[in-house]
Parts: C-alpha cells; sequence; structure tokens
C-alpha cells in the first residue's frame, strides 16, 4: 500500500508515468469514467479548503467512485478529542482512500502509520501540499512542454507557504533548475528548505525583496498570498500582506512567454486586471489539478484502466 505524504514519495520516473496519465485523462475521460465504480474516497479535511477538497471530489466522481468526509474539524469527532490516530482507524473501515488536511505539521504522516488505505497529504500546516505540487507540474508541463531548464520566481509568503515548500523539493529533481526568491525578510524561506533542499542539491538561487527587478529573467512567476492563518501577530499580518501586488503596469517587465501561476485563493497579490492576461495561467492550473488528481487516486489504488 502507498501513500502521497510528501512530493518526493515518486521518484521522477514515477513522477512522469503519473503526469502522462493525467494528459491521457485531459485527452479522454470516457476512457475513465468507471475505472472507480465501487470505490469510496473520504475527504478529512480539518482545515479550510475549496479546491484541493472539492477537486478530489470531482476527481472521484469523474472516476464513478463515490465520496464521503468532513470539511472542518468543528463537524467531526476531532471537537469532541478524538486523535487523528484514531479517526483513521474509523475510516478505513468506511473508505478505499482518503485526502486529509490538518493544521498540524506531520498529521497526515501520523495517519499513514495506522491506516489500512492509502493516505494523500491534502496539506500540513506550513510544511508540504504535494498534491499542489502534482498541479503545478502539470500545469508547467502542459503549457511549457517541459520542466527543466527554467528559472522559477517565487514570490510572497514563502516561510509559511507550503506549496513553495513542496514545489521546490520536487523542481530540484529536474535539470538546470535556478529559483528567485522574492519576499519580504520576514517571510523568508526556511533554513531547512534553503540549506537542506537547495543548497545541499547546488541549486542556484538568489533571495530578493524587489519583484519588478526580478521578472525580466522568469520562465515561471509562483505568486502566493500572505498565510494569515499562520501568523502568530495581525499587526504583523497587516504590515506584510499587501507588500507585493502583481498589477499590468508591472507585468510590462515580464518576458512574453513567462507563464503566472498561483496555486490559490488569491487575496490582493494579483489584480484581477491581470487575469485577461494570457500569460496568466492559475485558473487553467485548477483545472490541471482536477486531472493530476484523478491520476493520483488511480495510482494509489494500483488501478490500470
Ligand atoms: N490551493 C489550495 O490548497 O486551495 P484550497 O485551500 O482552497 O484547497
Amino acid at each position: 500500500m502507498r501513500h502521497l505524504l510528501s512530493p518526493l514519495d515518486f521518484k521522477v520516473e514515477e513522477l512522469d508515468e503519473l503526469l502522462n496519465l493525467a494528459s491521457d485523462i485531459e485527452k479522454n475521460p470516457e476512457k475513465y469514467k468507471h475505472a472507480c465504480d465501487g470505490k469510496k474516497l473520504a475527504t478529512l479535511f480539518y482545515e479550510p479548503s475549496t479546491r484541493t477538497r472539492l477537486s478530489f471530489e470531482s476527481a472521484m466522481l469523474s472516476l464513478g467512485g463515490n465520496v464521503l468526509g468532513f470539511a472542518s474539524a468543528d463537524s467531526s469527532s476531532a471537537s469532541k478529542g478524538e486523535s487523528v490516530s484514531d479517526t483513521i482507524r474509523i475510516i478505513s473501515c468506511y473508505a478505499d482512500i482518503c485526502a486529509m488536511r490538518h493544521p498540524k505539521e506531520g498529521a497526515p504522516t501520523v495517519a499513514a502509520e495506522k491506516s489500512s488505505i492509502p493516505v494523500i497529504n491534502a496539506g500540513d500546516g506550513g510544511h508540504q501540499h504535494p498534491t499542489q505540487t502534482l498541479t503545478d507540474l502539470m500545469t508547467i508541463r502542459s503549457l511549457k512542454g517541459h520542466l527543466d531548464n527554467l528559472t522559477i520566481g517565487l514570490c510572497g509568503d514563502l516561510k509559511f507557504g507550503r506549496t513553495v515548500h513542496s514545489l521546490i523539493n520536487a523542481l530540484v529533481r529536474y535539470d538546470n533548475i535556478s529559483f528567485v526568491l522574492i519576499s519580504p525578510k520576514e517571510l523568508q524561506l526556511p533554513d531547512y528548505i534553503r540549506q537542506d533542499v537547495l543548497e545541499a542539491n547546488n541549486i542556484p538561487y538568489k533571495e530578493v525583496e524587489q519583484l519588478e527587478t526580478s521578472m525580466p529573467e522568469l520562465d515561471i512567476l509562483y505568486m502566493t498570498r500572505v498565510q494569515r492563518e499562520r501568523f502568530f501577530n495581525e499587526d504583523d499580518y497587516v504590515r506584510l500582506k499587501d507588500r507585493y501586488v502583481l498589477t499590468k503596469e508591472k507585468m510590462q517587465y515580464a518576458n512574453e512567454n513567462m507563464l503566472i501561476l498561483h496555486p490559490l485563493p488569491r487575496v490582493n497579490e494579483i489584480s484581477v486586471e491581470v487575469d485577461d492576461d494570457p500569460r496568466a495561467v492559475y485558473f487553467k492550473q485548477v483545472q490541471y489539478g482536477v486531472y493530476v488528481r484523478m491520476a493520483l487516486i488511480l495510482t494509489l489504488l494500483n488501478i490500470k484502466v
């Protein structure tokens, strides 16, 4: 039995297979519409979500399966004090696979230890968000045609942004990747990613505070929101939340092929007027997220079509 807890749980070759499967699902959805007949996906969301929970549910329904679950800790027996370990033992009796989002780093890993069904980490605190990374990789590969030879700008809350942490972990395994880390000093990438992932793999990177001056060299600009829910102090959040706002004017610094990605939800960091720019692909990214989660469910359930 396999889980997906970190983007590193799949080797590069396995990721390629998964992305190929997702592309085939995109082209031939009819072929897969009964692939999960009789199977059940449980979505265990202890933290709010729109995209991740609903895209998992949409993915399972598109495969002919069924879904069950809860959308907040308050509506589950976690509110009565039930542990993640006990909960997963219960869910293992009800479903064939589950996706778990939890505010505590490592909670899906704890669940996987007691689970008799595959566990997918749907975001754990400020740590990792591997299925967002699969979505990001599919978006880049589909629209750029490759995952190597890229300069990627990561902008915003690089400290608490789990999507950024997972994406860096995944991309350093491809050739000729470099990063421009654009953030205020207070929201810089944690040392455990900078040293243990970037420096340990000899990946070129620079840390800057200015967005505009970095844009001309970027192939991808990955915008993120400031993660209000992870701040200890509301004043710090208010001071930092609008530090970066990508506008139509700023887009004149970008090259004509640069893609703008964002895991969403967006708050203020991309002006809505940028949405009409053909380089803005964050809504396409959402659709890729369904295909790649369909491919992931099939892979973890070991279902071949
Ligand atoms: N990208 C993402 O994780 O969005 P949700 O929080 O809405 O699931």
